[in-house]
């Protein structure tokens, strides 16, 4: 349906900083972007837009913070323009034990399902912006939806400072380095990637 009430947008648009991201940094202290993406939510019907900045923050590549989903609640990944990494994880009752973990490469015209209970980040390791957008519900009479929707829980990531890898760069290419803060991973598929610490 094509809008005829505006009354919304002015919540449309929120930004990551850097002072934000740094709870979930493998490098907390380096310094980086003012802002790391950019996101545009219209929720479900109108979409959500990221943008993520391309570069390196004490050498992890620009990445979203990392959620989960509150409730069952699933999502699809448009990837509109550059090239990055989805991350995947599902935790045990234990919040330091990963269930399964997993890592797909993405490009421009590619499309990535999240099944509820999978929390999810994407990383740019592109040289330009990354675009995607996605199909996550916005309730706009939530206090900061933009910034942080209802939908998402991001107080795991933010306990564990990250998921279960960073992921930096390493002779032009991405790599993988183990957050340490995590007990085990009984799966896992890193397509590929090099686990360098
Ligand atoms: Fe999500």
């Amino acid at each position: 349906m094509i809008p005829t009430d505006f009354t919304f947008v002015g919540k449309h648009y929120a930004a990551r900083t850097h002072e934000k991201m740094r709870e979930v940094l493998m490098n907390p202290d380096a310094p980086g972007p003012e802002v790391h993406y950019y996101m545009i939510r219209g929720g479900e019907t109108q979409r959500n837009i990221t943008v993520w900045e391309p570069g390196l923050v004490g050498g992890e590549y620009i990445k979203t913070y990392g959620h989960y989903h509150v409730g069952e609640l699933d999502e699809t990944y448009w990837i509109i323009f550059g090239e990055g990494l989805i991350l995947k994880q599902k935790m045990t009752n234990d919040p330091t034990v990963v269930e399964e973990f997993s890592i797909t490469r993405v490009t421009q015209g590619d499309s990535v399902f999240l099944a509820p209970g999978y929390g999810h980040l994407a990383i740019n390791i592109g040289s330009t912006f990354f675009v995607t957008a996605d199909d996550s519900p916005v309730r706009f009479d939530d206090p900061d939806p933009a910034g942080l929707p209802g939908h998402a829980d991001y107080e795991p990531v933010r306990k564990m400072r990250g998921f279960a890898y960073y992921v930096i760069e390493q002779n032009g290419g991405p790599a993988l380095v183990r957050n340490t803060n995590y007990a085990a991973i009984r799966k896992e598929d890193l397509a590929g990637l090099l686990v360098v610490k």
